[in-house]
């Protein structure tokens, strides 16, 4: 396993955004970008938060459940606390929400605006202990990218 190139997957990333505004559609290449940029990954896509808890947005792999609670899972644990969460092993987090039973390790990064938080991106690997420090500060950095490209924008739709 090779580890990606972070700051040039930053630059791809702020190229393939250009002046484009659409949330959706950037949101979708986003996750396209990293998903063929990273190895060993089963499945990886948005949650974008709507009134309160978050929903499936778009993502690569397996279909996956569509409404997760804020606390609930990996992903509702981020959210909540606003803090990445970076899962050695699933199976020993309270409360994971299997969606596809291959995954073994997960990554989440809330994805913030204005200090608003509009989803999280959810990274997902049949490897156990997948993801380094290397890669959570190299996934934080392109998710601020992408944030920080939105232009204040809070909402996907
Ligand atoms: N495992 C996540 C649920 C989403 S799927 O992995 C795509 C969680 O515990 O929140």
């Amino acid at each position: 396993m090779t580890n990606p190139d972070y700051p040039l997957l930053k630059s791809q990333l702020l190229a393939l955004i250009g002046d484009e505004t659409d949330a959706l559609a950037n949101a979708s290449n986003f996750v396209a970008l990293l998903f063929s940029a990273l190895d060993e990954v089963n499945w990886l896509g948005i949650y974008v938060m709507r009134n309160g808890e978050l929903v499936l947005g778009p993502f690569q792999g397996k279909p996956a459940c569509v409404r997760i609670a804020l606390g609930s899972g990996v992903c509702g644990t981020a959210a909540a606390s606003r803090q990445t969460q970076r899962v050695a092993d699933v199976h020993a987090f309270p409360g994971h929400i299997v969606c596809d039973a291959d995954s073994r390790s997960e990554i989440v990064v809330p994805l913030i605006v204005n200090d608003i938080v509009i989803g999280v991106l959810d990274i997902d690997s049949p490897i156990p202990d997948r993801f380094s420090m290397v890669d959570q500060e190299g996934i934080e950095m392109l998710c601020q990218a992408f944030c920080e490209s939105r232009r204040g924008t809070t909402r996907f739709i």
